[in-house]
């Protein structure tokens, strides 16, 4: 067990050492809070991603994907409410320039901001007479618009203003009109979009839980009004799939917060926050919210399109109620990366002597690299036969390894700190009846498997 405030550092200094995530523009001295995902954390955020995209459309008759842009009309935004709303209190210290969010200041104060709006917390700040942690004094708070502003044309006088989306979500429901018009589907049916989102966020941090550039995973879920609830019941259950038995997120370790209603958006009919236990506290991982018909009857209003749902069986048109799952897939990353981070011990000596080990669990179906290839000598053809071993399971289309330097025990710790379920290990019993070891990660048993039926033995372990 490794204690909660050890476990970031540890992760941090894994995740740069062995290629998950190095700070952005290294070479400059790094830029804050941006992350560059390495090429194992690229595999780990891809395998999720896939998984998500399988389980949620693929695997459902009712769910098709979109794929829509980053800057979108800027109509979109004046719709969805974002330009006038989307926005955290901010307060600036007199003396150190540094800026917070007052609501947080508020919280650590011991003051409960529960749907605070932001006049009263302003008052609260006067009435408390409110320092910044530095004890200095503070500005006037004022209303932070966190969508990132660009222009769209080829000079910045005749250009127009644009915006980088905030959240996929907006992109699923311009899109609705023309799914709704070309696919066949009949409501209830939702439309998933996976992409990145950008927030000028006033205080980001904790490594990649909250930056300014991430990705998210979104279903708008389109039901006829009087089926919300239930529809939302599905979702709320879906999500509790995936964390458990896709993400294998220990059940204690997960929270699902039922919003009430004070703190949730006016619209939103119920709110449900998906809370994971990190390192630095219990946080957001996922989100579920009742939408109603605000969205859609929003663009119905700004675009003047008919978005009505017509019911051929009944003859009735309405606007489809939203029900809306979401999921940060960064977020989701670094969830998966505190759950399955664990020390042990092994025998890493010839001796059989225990040393402390590394170990990310990762569930194999996510798992960056699903096996090694390690011959125990590069001599004798055992580096050949190795080789030859790697690329029928890489032709299989399974991320492999070959790695044939170092003491055997080593590379067993190398895998084992970038979560690789299985290492394959070559002796001269191999050469001699065609079999190899097969050493799990987790129990860190060894079976010896025939080297012909590897690929099988592998595809079977992740269907
Ligand atoms: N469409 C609804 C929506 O965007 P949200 O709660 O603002 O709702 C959804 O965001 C999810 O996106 C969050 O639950 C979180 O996983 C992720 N997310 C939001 N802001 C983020 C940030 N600054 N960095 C990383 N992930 C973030």
């Amino acid at each position: 067990m490794i204690s909660a405030d050890k476990k970031m550092d540890l992760l941090m200094s894994l995740c740069k050492r062995r290629g998950f995530v190095y700070p952005d523009s290294d070479i400059y001295g790094g830029f804050a809070n941006a992350w560059d995902y390495g090429p194992y954390g690229v595999e780990l955020k891809n395998n999720i991603r896939d998984a998500w995209w399988k389980r949620f459309v693929h695997a459902r008759e009712d769910v098709v994907g979109v794929d829509t842009p980053i800057i979108q009309h800027p109509k979109v935004w004046e719709a969805s409410g974002h330009l006038a709303t989307f926005s955290d209190p901010l307060v600036e210290d007199k003396k150190t320039h540094k800026r917070y969010r007052l609501d947080h200041l508020l919280e650590e104060a011991g003051i409960n901001v529960s749907g605070m709006p932001f006049d009263a917390m302003k008052a609260e700040m006067i009435a408390h007479k409110l320092k910044s942690p530095d004890g200095n004094e503070l500005a006037e708070p004022k209303q932070f618009n966190l969508m990132f502003k660009t222009f769209v044309g080829v000079s910045d006088d005749t250009a127009s203003t644009a915006y980088l989306r905030p959240e996929t979500a907006a992109g699923m429901f311009t899109a609705w009109k023309d799914v709704r018009d070309t696919m066949r589907k009949k409501v209830p049916f939702g439309i998933a979009q996976v992409g990145r989102a950008f927030r000028n966020e006033i205080t980001p941090g904790n490594f990649i839980f909250r930056t300014r550039e991430f990705e998210q995973m979104e279903i708008e879920y389109f039901v006829k009004p009087d089926k919300s609830a239930e529809a939302f019941e599905m979702w709320l259950a879906e999500m509790k799939s995936w964390v458990n038995d896709v993400l294998e997120l220990d059940a204690s370790h997960v929270v699902y917060k039922e919003i009430s209603e004070a703190d949730r958006a006016f619209y939103s009919k119920r709110t449900i926050d998906v809370e994971y236990h990190y390192p630095f506290g219990q946080k957001e991982l996922y989100g579920l919210a009742n939408r109603a018909d605000y969205d859609l009857s929003r663009h119905q209003e700004f675009s003047g399109e008919d978005l009505r749902w017509f019911d051929a069986e009944s003859g009735e048109r309405y606007i489809p109620h939203v029900v809306e799952p979401t999921w940060g897939l960064s977020r989701t990353v670094l969830a998966v990366l505190c759950e399955h981070l664990d020390i042990d011990e092994a025998d890493t000596t010839e001796e059989g002597e225990k040393e402390p080990r590394m170990v990310l669990r990762l569930p194999p179906c996510l798992a960056p690299v699903k096996a090694a290839v390690l011959p125990l000598q590069k001599k004798d053809g055992l580096s050949e036969l190795g080789r030859e071993l790697a690329q029928k399971i890489r032709a299989a289309g399974i991320v492999v390894e070959y790695d044939e330097s170092g003491s055997i025990g080593k590379r067993y710790r190398r895998q084992d700190e970038i979560g690789t379920p299985w290492c394959f290990t070559l002796d001269y019993t191999s050469k001699e009846d065609g079999t190899v070891t097969v050493r799990d990660r987790d129990a860190m048993t060894q079976e010896r498997v025939a080297m012909k039926d590897i690929v099988g033995w592998i595809q079977s372990k992740l269907a």
